[in-house]
């Protein structure tokens, strides 16, 4: 049987959160895989089926079964993988300098390791979010010049953007479209095929690897401005003495309206990145360079709320609850919590953290000390940063000398606002005015 992309061996490089599910997946669909890895650690972990991280639903299981049977084994020689596969799919992360520069040099690194044994008719395909044109660019460049093939000609190049969510990628990358775009037809034509022979989503393809690249960029900028938009919407709220929450609910009952909720910060890999790949193209971007500065304003306001209520913050000891950029993710890449925490200590407050999924390394590292929950430490203030399920059943009143919680995420539910206050505890939340907190408890 000829080898094609829809029956070939599969390799994938980059074994990370969202790597390792799709090489799990194209396993369970059939197909013999190959991950590649520069982490030995990762590698070693696959080879002996168990998942190198437990955050990811249904993937232990998953990669048990596959290893098991067979389909799925990795390595770190990703350029002997790329020789024995009819397709490649690289999902290695770009990220941004601290200049806010787009940083290539994972993904420059990894596509030489395949250039260098790519063979002719292989689909090349990158999952990554990279700046409009740098797939038929920068990395079909790299590509040819290690291989010295000719990408559309001798090997099909395309790019399909990965736009699941991380904890729920295996239902994710059932129901959600999958979007395809190639450097040529044949190659959208190849990744269509390929995609569609591993997924059960619907496989949409694109008129270009450039419009799929935008696609990215464009939902994850639109949920950027959307924020800031709702995070105005909070502050005019605070000024006249309502309760923003209460009103885009309202206002979402309109089903062409969809405003997301406000809060102190936007954090994570994808949402406050992206959009500098937008900006780094073409600087006369105006929307969404403030939106950006918007949403990261939000965690002085919210500290701002803090010292309303509490007056001078000096002295007083503030807990941040949760550290990760978003509820029950092992992950605090451009975590609102380092924002809470520099504008905290800014103002003479002594800040503690906690998280249960960070281990204390990881939480050190973001220059927040950490604290153990039993017994509670004394505090002032606590901030619910990120709303993790392991706090469902924390009493935040418990917290001996606690006065005010500041609830970043809009978490906290009537009745747990009305049994704190009863207790003489006030909780803040962005876009709630003053006059309000405790009124309806
Ligand atoms: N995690 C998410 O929620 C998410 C959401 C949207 C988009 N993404 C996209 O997925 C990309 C990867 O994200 P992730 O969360 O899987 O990252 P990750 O950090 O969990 O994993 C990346 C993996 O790539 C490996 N790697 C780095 N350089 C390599 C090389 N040269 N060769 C082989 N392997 C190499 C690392 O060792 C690591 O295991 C992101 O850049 C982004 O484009 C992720």
């Amino acid at each position: 049987m000829t080898e094609t992309s829809e029956n070939g061996v599969v390799c994938v490089v980059g074994l990370g959160k969202i790597g390792l599910p799709l090489a799990v997946q194209c396993a369970l669909a059939g197909r013999e895989v190959i991950g590649c890895d520069v982490a030995a650690g990762v590698v070693e972990a696959v080879n002996h089926g168990s998942a190198p991280f437990d955050s990811e639903q249904g993937l232990a299981e998953a990669l048990r079964r596959v290893h098991g049977e067979g389909r799925l084994r990795a390595t770190t020689d990703t350029t002997a993988a790329a020789a024995a596969a009819s397709v490649i799919v690289i999902i290695v992360p770009v990220a941004l300098t601290d200049s806010r520069e787009v940083d290539f040099h994972h993904i420059d690194a990894a596509t030489l390791s395949v250039g260098a044994g790519l063979r002719p008719g292989t689909l090349v395909v990158y999952e990554t979010t990279l700046p409009v044109g740098t797939t038929r660019g920068r990395l079909a460049q790299l590509l040819q010049s290690a291989s010295h093939l000719d990408a559309g000609t001798d090997f099909q190049l395309a790019f399909s953007p990965e736009r699941v969510y991380s904890g729920r990628i295996f239902r994710d990358l059932a129901r959600y479209p999958k979007i395809v775009g190639g450097v040529d037809s044949v190659s959208t034509e190849a990744a269509l095929r390929f995609y569609q022979s591993v997924l059960q989503a619907e496989v949409r393809a694109l008129s270009s690897a450039e419009a799929a690249e935008y696609t990215k960029l464009v939902e994850t900028t639109y949920r950027d401005v959307n924020i800031a938009l709702a995070n105005e919407f909070a502050l005019y709220a605070e000024r006249e003495g309502l309760d923003a929450q209460e009103v885009i609910t309202a206002a979402n009952s309109q089903p062409f309206s969809h405003v997301h909720q406000p809060s102190v910060g936007v954090g994570g890999h994808c949402i406050p990145v992206y959009p500098y790949f937008l900006f780094s193209k073409w600087d006369d971007f105006r929307l969404p360079p403030l939106a950006r500065a918007i949403n990261d304003s939000m965690a002085a306001h919210g500290v701002d709320l803090l010292e309303e209520a509490l007056g001078n913050l000096a002295g007083l000891h503030v807990l941040i609850l949760g550290l990760a950029y978003r509820e029950n993710v092992k992950e605090s890449a451009h975590t609102s919590a380092r924002k809470l925490s520099r504008e905290l200590r800014h103002r003479g407050a002594t800040v503690l953290g906690h998280d249960p999924l960070l281990t204390l390394e990881e939480q050190t590292a973001l220059k927040i000390r950490p604290v153990s929950l039993s017994p509670l430490p004394e505090v002032d203030a606590v901030i619910l940063q990120a709303n993790h399920d392991a706090y469902r059943e924390l009493d935040l009143s418990a917290f001996p000398g606690i006065r005010v919680v500041l609830d970043g995420r809009g978490a906290v539910d009537a009745q747990a606002r009305q049994e704190l206050a009863a207790k003489g505890i006030r909780t803040l939340r962005v876009g709630l005015a003053a006059s309000l907190v405790g009124e309806r408890e």
